[in-house]
């Protein structure tokens, strides 16, 4: 065979090896190119502390190299778990210990570990609708069927979720899994309140379902502290927490954790095949927080995004109202705006994009067709001065598919 009949792959020949479920799948949200980018949920460049990890990164180096510079193991780093878990403790007043943590790359990988260790192909797995892309994604892509649970503003329905629960019972296809954003959730920003929290344990407690808690925007407080965890109402039984420090330090870092039950982390450890994530990365990250930096770092953004919600809260009331109406999120990066009759919400992401701006049209949140008349709108990446000027050149777009509609 020579090479450039090796060359002489087709399209058609690497669809035809590639697994039937990756033709399935949506694809993944991205970071665009156009002049104001509202789409993609990061934080604000400016921000990242970038020199403090550099200083982070080279004391850890120095301290402990063939540490750093070999396999950790699938669990992690133990100073940087038992670090997460005193916080989780201090937090919860659950009695958690490093044997109840397990690292993972972001909270991305931490969700499909959950799935790994716990999803069979045809398991029934309920999402909220709308709920995470990147869930949708990577519990389907595990073989899952997944049963939508309808949100309101205050998040996740539990009178539907008892529905769902019994709905699937009687059908014979339990539920294995509820899986829910319960602070800020991207995309809808709505935080499930305490008695509502207190509902969903219970009911999964009755029916023997695992819950994962991502707890991806948690700590990007803007109104105070969230209410007390699912993971502290269900006293730490049946259920995973999911987080990160994606949101609190860098994206790039791809350091998140799972805590819950010791023989669940475990399982979790078990199935992974990667050789587990970068003892550099766990060493550096461990280093930055024991640092002192980590907290008036958090503070910091608290305020900065703050001032962009209201900033972005203000601009959409003043340019597009009456074509959207939202509720302001307590926590996160989103802002999730309903639009007004007959706007589609793809139309106005092209009208938009004409325009230069990126937002993220509804239905990409959503495990069946729905979210036409909606779109997420990220409030982190950008600074006042250019939100206010997006979001008048969004009003515009809004303005020209409202008048071709009518
Ligand atoms: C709800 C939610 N979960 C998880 C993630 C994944 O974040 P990471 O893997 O960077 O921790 C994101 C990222 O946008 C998210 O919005």
């Amino acid at each position: 065979m020579t090479p450039s009949s090796e060359s002489d792959w087709s399209s058609e020949d690497i669809h035809r090896l590639l697994a039937p479920v990756v033709s399935e799948l949506p694809q993944p949200t991205s970071l665009s190119d156009l002049a104001y980018d509202l789409n993609a949920g990061v934080p604000d460049r400016e921000t990242l502390p970038a020199r403090d990890l550099a200083e982070a990164a080279r004391r850890a180096l120095e301290a402990d190299p063939a540490g750093t510079l070999t396999y950790g193991g699938s669990i992690g780093y133990e100073p940087l778990r038992a670090w997460i878990a005193e916080a989780q403790a201090a937090e919860t007043g659950l009695l958690l210990g490093p044997e109840h943590v397990t690292l993972t790359a972001g909270s991305a990988h931490a969700i499909d570990n959950i799935a790994a260790a716990f999803v069979a192909p045809g398991d029934v797995v309920v999402v909220g609708a709308p709920t995470y892309p990147g869930a949708i994604r990577t519990f389907k892509a595990r073989g899952a069927r997944l049963v939508e649970v309808p949100q309101d503003d205050d998040g996740l329905r539990v009178d539907a979720l008892v529905a769902a629960l019994e709905q699937q019972r009687a059908a014979g296809a339990p539920v294995k899994l509820i899986y829910v954003i319960a602070n800020y959730d991207n995309p809808s920003g709505s935080t499930l309140p305490l008695d509502r929290r207190s509902d969903l344990t219970k009911l999964a407690a009755h029916h023997r379902v695992l819950v994962v808690e991502d707890d991806a925007y948690t700590g990007i407080d803007l109104d105070g502290p969230p209410p007390t965890s699912l993971f502290e109402v269900a006293r730490g039984r049946g259920i995973l927490r999911a987080g990160t420090f994606s949101k609190t330090i860098a994206t790039g870092l791809r350091v998140g954790w799972v805590v819950g039950d010791a023989l669940m982390i475990e399982r979790l450890a078990f199935m992974r095949f990667d050789n587990g994530a970068s003892p550099l990365m766990h060493r550096l990250v461990l280093e930055y927080l024991e640092s002192g930096a980590h907290e008036p770092h958090v503070e910091r953004l608290r305020s900065l995004y703050r001032e962009r919600r209201d900033a972005s809260a203000a601009s959409l009331v003043e340019h597009c109202t009456p074509h959207v109406s939202f509720r302001l999120p307590s926590g996160g990066f989103f802002h999730w705006l309903h639009l007004g009759e007959g706007i589609d919400a793809m139309r106005l992401a092209e009208t938009a994009a004409k325009r230069g701006v990126a937002i993220t049209p509804g239905p990409g949140y959503f495990a069946s067709p729905g979210g036409r008349d909606r779109v997420r709108l990220v409030y982190s990446a950008l600074p006042p001065e250019a939100l206010h000027q997006a979001i008048a050149l969004l009003g515009e777009a809004l303005n020209e598919v409202a008048s071709a509609s009518s």
